[in-house]
């Protein structure tokens, strides 16, 4: 294993200084010829981006959160603002105005779609809540909503009791997707006897007999809808919610028979919606119409049958960009918002118009295209892990004849050589740790050899940048990658970055600030959980993945900060609490044009305290403190502790309690 040394900078020199990383490979690049429109390309902001976020002509990142229209907003402003306020990194920041952009554009697309076919429906969208919960997030989406008659979608008990009390547009939706007990049924007839247009999809047939009973005894007419097993499949990561084994929808014969059942119960009214859901994120653009057209297929041929139904649910889908790469690759899309809407409403029409039924309205359930966009998860970057450093070079007789042999590889390493000299200097490295191994080598050599190896594959590696790519021998091209340095930042994958850490999703990452520099080092992310997975090891790239992130060096005495965008989906929610690090500090930032920063932060919400999270896993904090103080009062007793230094440090793990889970480097 590459021999590393660990600089936890913080802790050697106080508040954000840290160790200054040197790495001759890319000590060449720094260069005057640097501009902020190179970071613009090297970090595809322009297409990842879509116009909201962008680079300052200082170096900073901005977000512009309704993209030409309104002013960019620096975030590390934000961020300044938020520490005023003691909300330090890790801090996700909430754009809302955004939110609202992305509603009023979704609305917009299907409703010019619709204009532009001459579609004789309507278009109801509903956001579905399991995307991000938030009850801020729901609010600012509802109110944005408003003017399209935007509603909600829900797939669980307490989603329907949220979605329930926030929904106060008559006119718009809530579908409820997902399997059903009583106690949902109960509140979805609740939701009818408020005249509320409250549809329940049924996953599976008992859920109809169970509705129709319910609806019955509360003396209520349902709204029922059938969600579809489609045999098109989706693509990408979660495909696996559509095709014929997806673990939702009725099959062709059930339908049928949902159908029979709702005849019997003389409830053949309630049939209001055909829903379809195939999966998140669908890259490919085919996908997606081959699905819409099986779907209105079913439709129209359920209108012909005698179910007029009112609504074509074409579920959630709509992707997410997250690479810019505008491509079929999962973590992208090869097609726009507007396309998405128009091949929606035009298939459809085509569908109908063929077999000479009306034109449904449509309903969509697009969750991530709502969200993703409008966090953005700010984080410090306080360490780094570096090689050794480096060794003079210069060949003693004294040296052990490993150290002379290695040294001898440097002085003749060229481009016709480089390959052999990889061979050696692998050889070499082995030999030392066999010899160590059996007790023949002590520690200087040792260290010695390993930091010359480092040292010496990083010259291979400026060699071999230097040739034409097709003739980089096959056993060096991954030499980059094991040469990556590695930041250490202050959040946990598992809490923030789920999604990567399980799928393998890919998530744009830029420093918000020093744009305006060159990026010296490559380095990978490295979080503060005690666990190896808890790291980013895959970066986006045009063509490909990227092992890598160009990053800058840390300086002492100034913080070094990224942010991790497009995560306003899913991430927030699915978190979970590894090692109780827990909830991020949040701020919620509006735009406002009488502010002087053009922003204001309505909302703080301080990350979990340490007694929070402890109390989430069963531990009272009365309870510890009670522990503690008689083990303190126990040493007093036993003269190994003073009594005034004891109830200083009963106090000290007092506090401590309610500070937050995250490394705190302001605090002496
Ligand atoms: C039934 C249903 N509707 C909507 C969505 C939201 O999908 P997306 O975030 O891709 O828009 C999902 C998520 O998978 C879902 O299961």
């Amino acid at each position: 294993m590459r021999s590393t040394s660990i600089s936890l900078d913080a802790q050697c020199h106080g508040p954000h200084s840290s160790h200054v990383t040197t790495n001759p490979i890319v000590e060449l690049q720094r260069d005057a010829d640097w501009s902020v429109e190179d970071a613009l390309a090297l970090y595809m902001i322009d297409r990842w981006g879509t116009g909201y976020f962008g680079v300052g002509g200082n170096g900073d990142m901005t977000v512009a959160p309704l993209q030409e229209n309104g002013i960019a907003i620096p975030i590390i402003d934000v961020l300044r603002e938020a520490k005023a306020m003691n909300l330090d990194a890790p801090l996700l920041i909430r754009f809302q105005d955004l939110l609202r952009h992305r509603v009023e554009t979704l609305n917009n697309a299907f409703n010019s779609a619709i204009s532009e076919h001459h579609y004789r429906g309507s278009y109801r969208g509903v956001f579905p809540i399991k995307v991000n919960q938030l009850r801020e997030v729901v609010e600012e989406i509802l109110d944005a909503g408003k003017p399209f008659n935007y509603g909600l979608e829900v797939g669980s008990k307490p989603e329907i009791f949220a979605g329930l009390a926030m929904h106060g547009d008559p006119e718009s939706l809530i579908v409820c997707n997902g399997y059903k007990d009583p106690t949902f049924i109960r509140m979805a007839m609740l939701g009818r006897k408020l005249d509320k247009k409250i549809i329940l999809i049924a996953e599976k047939l008992s859920e109809i007999r169970a509705i129709a009973r319910i609806a019955a005894e509360m003396n209520v007419e349902p709204w029922i809808g059938i969600r579809v097993r489609l045999l098109s499949k989706g693509k990408g990561k979660w495909a696996t919610s559509g095709g014929e084994h997806a673990k939702f929808g009725l099959s062709t014969s059930e339908i049928l028979e949902a159908i029979e059942i709702l005849r019997e119960a003389k409830m053949e009214s309630a049939f209001k919606l055909l829903h379809f859901h195939i999966g998140s994120q669908i890259p490919d653009i085919f996908t997606i119409k081959r699905a819409v057209r099986e779907a209105a297929m079913y439709y129209a041929k359920l209108h012909k049958m005698g179910h007029p139904l009112e609504y074509l649910d074409v579920g959630g889908g709509l992707a997410i960009d997250y690479d810019g790469s505008r491509s079929e690759f999962h973590s992208s899309m090869n097609y726009t918002l507007e396309e998405y809407a128009s091949d929606i409403v035009y298939n459809i029409m085509d569908v109908c118009d063929d077999e000479k039924v009306p034109h449904p309205n449509i309903v969509s359930e697009s969750g991530r295209a709502i969200v993703a966009h409008h966090s953005v998860l700010v984080i410090q970057a306080f360490g780094a892990i570096e090689k050794t450093p480096l060794e003079p070079r210069a060949i003693r007789a004294t040296d052990h004849k490993l150290v002379r042999e290695i040294l001898e590889i440097d002085k003749s390493l060229s481009e016709d050589n480089v390959n052999e000299a990889w061979h050696d200097l692998q050889q070499i490295k082995e030999q030392a740790q066999t010899m160590f191994e059996y007790g023949l080598l002590d520690l200087d050599v040792k260290a010695r050899v390993e930091a010359l190896f480092w040292e010496i594959a990083e010259r291979m590696q400026s060699v071999i940048g230097g040739m034409d790519p097709g003739e980089v021998p096959e056993d060096l091209r991954t030499l980059k990658i094991e040469l990556a340095d590695q930041h250490i930042c202050n959040f946990s994958v598992f809490q923030s970055l789920l999604d990567h850490w399980a799928l393998g999703q890919l998530f744009p990452i830029v420093p918000i600030h020093r744009l305006n520099e060159r990026p010296q080092l490559e380095s990978t992310l490295v979080d503060i959980t005690c666990d190896s997975d808890g790291k980013v090891s895959k970066y986006i790239d045009l063509n490909d993945v990227r092992e890598t992130l160009p990053l800058h060096d840390l300086r002492p005495d100034e913080p070094y900060y990224l942010g991790i965008f497009l995560t306003g989906a899913y991430q927030d929610i699915m978190g979970d609490i590894h090692n109780l690090f827990g909830r991020v500090n949040e701020v919620h930032v509006f735009l406002d044009p009488d502010e002087e920063s053009g922003f204001y932060i309505e909302e703080e919400i301080p990350g979990q305290s340490i007694g929070e999270v402890l109390a989430m896993t069963q531990y009272d904090w009365r309870d510890l403190e009670k522990r503690m103080k008689s083990q303190i009062d126990a040493a007093i007793k036993a003269d190994r502790m003073r009594p005034t230094e004891g109830m200083r440090l009963l106090q000290d793990y007092e506090r401590g309690l309610k500070d937050q889970t995250y490394l705190n480097f302001d605090r002496p």
